[in-house]
């Protein structure tokens, strides 16, 4: 077994962070949406939590892309440059999550300190955090002002269009934190990925006739 330190400790209090909040931020906006139908807070008290923990989400957020882009990390996201090699990677990782892992075949990405992610997740992790997030993030906070906002409000066609787009930010993030909490499971142990999440090292099962990652 060799260990491999993949996770530095920003990223790892802001991942925390931004898990509970989200979660948070789903249960307190779905509070807000029904309320009446579900009375588990005061609609008063569900307000005021979302805005809160909203703000304190986007100063967290900052924290995870500073990191990145002022340490050598951000290599972990760089893009494979060749896009048939890039498709062909993202395809083979697919059919392991899809078939070959129900038949006990390897994983085919092996995780070294600068190629943590496989392609499919990389991808993936720059979508939700460098679109999905910051659209939901900048909705939201027009939506807590309409009228301080007005200009940004406008400038995206009304209030109705910028609800719209909060909700749907909404289902697309809430559908991913399913997918990716399934996926967090599938280490070579259920845990192994969690554990790395808070130690910040990924313990890695050497295959036979595999020379371990530098
Ligand atoms: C709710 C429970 C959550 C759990 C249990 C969880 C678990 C994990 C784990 C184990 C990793 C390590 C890498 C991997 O296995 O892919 C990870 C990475 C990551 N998670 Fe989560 N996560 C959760 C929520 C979220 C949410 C709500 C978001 C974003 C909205 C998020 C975004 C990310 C991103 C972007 C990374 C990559 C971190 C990096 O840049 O190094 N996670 N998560």
């Amino acid at each position: 077994m060799q260990k491999i330190y993949v996770h530095p400790i920003p990223v790892r209090i802001w991942h925390w962070i931004n898990a509970f909040g989200i979660v948070a931020m789903i249960l307190t906006g779905i509070q807000i949406r029904y309320a009446g139908l579900i009375d588990l807070l005061s609609f008063e008290v569900a307000v005021d939590l979302h805005n809160w923990i909203g703000f304190l989400l986007i100063g967290n957020f900052f924290v995870w892309l500073l990191f990145y882009l002022f340490s050598d990390k951000i290599k972990v996201y760089h893009p494979e440059l060749s896009p048939m090699k890039h498709f062909r990677e993202s395809f083979r990782q697919l059919q392991y999550y899809g078939y070959g892992i129900f038949k006990g075949d390897p994983n085919p990405h092996h995780v070294s300190a600068y190629h943590k992610f496989n392609p499919v997740q990389s991808m993936t992790y720059q979508i939700i955090m460098l679109l999905i997030v910051p659209l939901q993030f900048y909705t939201g906070l027009l939506l807590w002002d309409v009228t301080l906002f007005s200009g940004g409000v406008e400038l995206l066609g009304g209030v109705r269009v910028v609800d719209t787009v909060h909700v749907l930010t909404f289902i697309v993030l809430t559908s991913f934190i399913f997918v990716h909490v399934y996926l967090a499971t599938l280490g070579h142990t259920p845990t192994a990925h969690l554990k790395a999440m808070i130690t910040g090292y990924e313990e890695i099962e050497e295959e036979p006739g595999q020379t371990p990652s530098p």
